[in-house]
């Protein structure tokens, strides 16, 4: 553990250097922040590396940050600044986020400006761009085979188009998020090239192995991500005349982070992305990102130790530029994602609230929260300076991430229960409303994942009649409404907030045909998105719903993500109660996730607190019964509060 000491002098003095003729005033910003995180980088690398390395390699990384703050736009360096001064900046109940294709969504980045409006109909504060650096050519996992992390796939823009685009967007309130891949490269990126024509230092990059000795060994143990398309974990490549691991497709190759040359090559790509303005980065695939055998690969505890050495990079550096962990992992390694034990308030920032969004999808299909209620309230807590990322569905397929001991507790099977979710949401499950499609369905495990945008899986695209399309219209409100009311970033994902089906053209496209997650992915006519002006329409309605769920939460400062939420127990088996403290007032967020009428009794919204109920989103009195209940209708949501509190 270093604590300081000559190696913080070191430090300071290689910075004072890199620094240059910086003011004094700039100079000194960075030192005292130097000052501030040296330990936290020390810490972090000594986890990772041998102590002499790591000290090495702290002074290197220093002296990166120290040039790269120096090379830092001023209104960048104000940004930090701001920043700083509002450290809850990412927790206030005005963030929404919106996640899209530049391509599909507005064509290309020097078009994005004009759709800023619409964002703005919507509350948009945070817009994350899904993969936009260069990624090899033909099949590229949707830009996740990044070929060069300093350029912009052409037909999108340039670098400059990017940062004139990030100015844009920060001076209508919204920040960049954009996706950082730090598991692999593609086979084609620069790194990987050289290692194919035989040079050594970039051979070891990567894990390769002359034999299959390792591999066969390591596999015993890892799972695979795509069984279908992408089976076993390690690809043969002649070139390099050795068995490279490749955890996702075979021209994906996963990084050797126990390498120190590649942590300074990644803090390198941090500290130039935050410099074109990118605020917040989305560590994609981070739970891969430390091998050890005999283990399945992920979530191993050097993963945060490689997320806090590069925190520690951009708060010296960058610290308006925030991390999201992206680690669609089990319940219960989750959390540790935004920081326990010596990794609390040291890590990511924020992280994606996988299990919320599995549990609602569970809850809509079961018409019950019994196993949402033990899950969610199963989780260990999380630092209040941590905030989640909530959301009902993203760019990829929906596992069924139901934890074995979590279902044992209340009675059901964890296999059974994601079979039955897989077959609902497929669409094979007698009378199920939902038209989702089966991905990477694996024999061995019974594995079936599922692709669907959120219309599809509520039953908003395939409503048969009138009262089935109010019925789906709910539903897909309700989503929303827990994924808002959760506390947290919520994110909609491109094409939702219209309703838009899954996109019946999805294969068409070369490259795509194997991949069934496009369906979710869809093109956003523009239209089709004109007619959310007319709230007699599908459009109309989901859009200006949405955009009411996100007017409403502005107001309501319960909703700060520091707050914890609480599920209460031993409520109708229908509801879920989410009750959350705040020094503003206690607020309880009441779901009816069943298709008939609910009962809540009235005395618990008293016994948190709320002494006259008051339902924020209707704007309404609660209204109660002569027996003390109040009744939800089906699929109803209520945000309560105290109506001394109300907005
Ligand atoms: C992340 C992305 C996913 C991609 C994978 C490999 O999970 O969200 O789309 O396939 O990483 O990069």
């Amino acid at each position: 553990m270093s604590t300081g000491g000559p190696g913080l002098l070191t430090a300071l003095d290689r910075a004072g250097a890199a620094l240059g003729d910086l003011s004094e005033e700039l100079r000194e910003t960075f030192l005292l922040r130097l000052e501030r995180w040296w330990d936290d980088l020390v810490d972090a690398l000594e986890a990772l590396y041998a102590a002499d390395e790591a000290q090495r390699l702290a002074l290197q990384l220093v002296e990166h940050a120290a040039r790269a703050y120096c090379d830092r736009d001023p209104e960048l360096r104000r940004l930090d600044e701001r920043r700083v001064l509002r450290p809850d900046w990412l927790q206030r109940p005005d963030m929404l986020g919106y996640a899209c294709y530049t391509d599909r969504f507005a064509g290309d980045l020097r078009r994005l400006p004009e759709r800023i409006g619409y964002l703005e109909e919507l509350g948009v504060s945070y817009l994350h761009l899904m993969p936009l650096l260069t990624p090899r050519d033909g099949d590229n996992d949707g830009g996740y085979a990044v070929q060069d992390y300093r350029t912009i796939r052409p037909d999108l823009g340039t670098v400059e188009d990017l940062r004139d685009l990030a100015r844009e967007l920060r001076a209508h309130g919204i920040s960049l998020v954009l996706d950082l891949v730090l598991n692999h490269v593609a086979r084609e990126h620069e790194w990987a090239a050289r290692a194919r024509a035989g040079e050594r230092r970039y051979r070891g990059y990567f894990h390769v192995f002359a034999d299959r000795q390792m591999p066969d060994a390591y596999e015993a143990t890892l799972p695979e991500v795509f069984p279908d398309f992408a089976p076993g974990n390690f690809t043969w490549d002649a070139e390099l005349s050795g068995w490279v691991w490749t955890t996702f497709n075979a021209w994906q190759w996963d990084v050797n982070w126990a390498n120190p040359e590649v942590m300074l090559e990644y803090a390198d790509v941090v500290l130039h992305l935050a410099n074109l303005g990118v605020e917040v980065l989305r560590l994609d695939a981070i739970a891969f990102t430390w091998k050890r055998l005999g283990t399945s690969c992920q979530n191993q505890p050097e993963v945060h130790a490689v997320t806090q050495a590069l925190r520690a990079v951009a708060r010296m550096a960058c610290p308006a530029t925030a991390f999201k962990a992206e680690a669609i992992v089990g319940p219960r390694d989750l959390v540790q994602y935004l920081g326990q034990g010596r990794y609390a308030g040291r890590v990511s920032e924020l992280a994606y609230h996988n299990s919320l969004m599995v549990q609602v999808w569970s809850m809509l299909a079961a018409g019950n929260v019994v196993l949402a209620r033990q899950a969610l309230s199963a989780l260990p807590p999380r630092p209040t300076t941590g905030t989640w990322i909530t959301y009902v569905r993203c760019h990829d397929d929906i596992g069924w991430a139901i934890d074995d001991d979590d279902a044992r507790a209340v009675g059901l099977d964890g296999f059974a229960h994601r079979r039955f979710l897989s077959t609902w949401y497929s669409g094979e499950f007698p009378d199920t409303w939902a038209s989702g499609l089966v991905f990477q369905a694996n024999p061995i495990t019974g594995d079936r994942r599922i692709s669907g945008t959120c219309a599809s899986l509520a039953g908003l695209a395939d409503a048969p009649d009138t009262l089935a399309e109010e019925r789906a219209l709910a539903r897909v409100f309700l989503a929303h409404a827990v994924i808002f009311g959760w506390g947290g970033i919520p994110v909609i994902w491109s094409g939702d907030e219209l309703g838009l089906p899954n996109d019946p053209g999805w294969a068409d496209e070369p490259g795509h045909e194997d991949d069934n997650r496009w369906a979710h992915r869809p093109r956003i006519a523009w239209s089709t998105a004109a007619r959310r002006r007319d709230l007699r329409t599908r459009e109309g309605k989901v859009f200006h719903g949405l955009a009411h769920l996100a007017k409403v939460r502005r107001t309501l400062p319960q909703l700060h993500a520091s707050a914890e939420p609480v599920v209460l127990e031993g409520t109708d088996d229908g509801v879920l109660a989410v009750l959350r403290r705040h020094p503003s007032g206690p607020m309880m967020g009441l779901y009816n996730v069943s298709g008939s009428w609910r009962p809540f009794p009235v005395q618990r919204l008293h016994a948190a607190g709320i002494a006259a109920p008051h339902e924020a989103l209707s704007g309404h009195a609660v209204v109660t019964g002569d027996d003390g209940l109040a009744f939800l209708a089906p699929y109803a949501a209520w945000w309560v509060v105290d109506a001394g509190s109300a907005g």
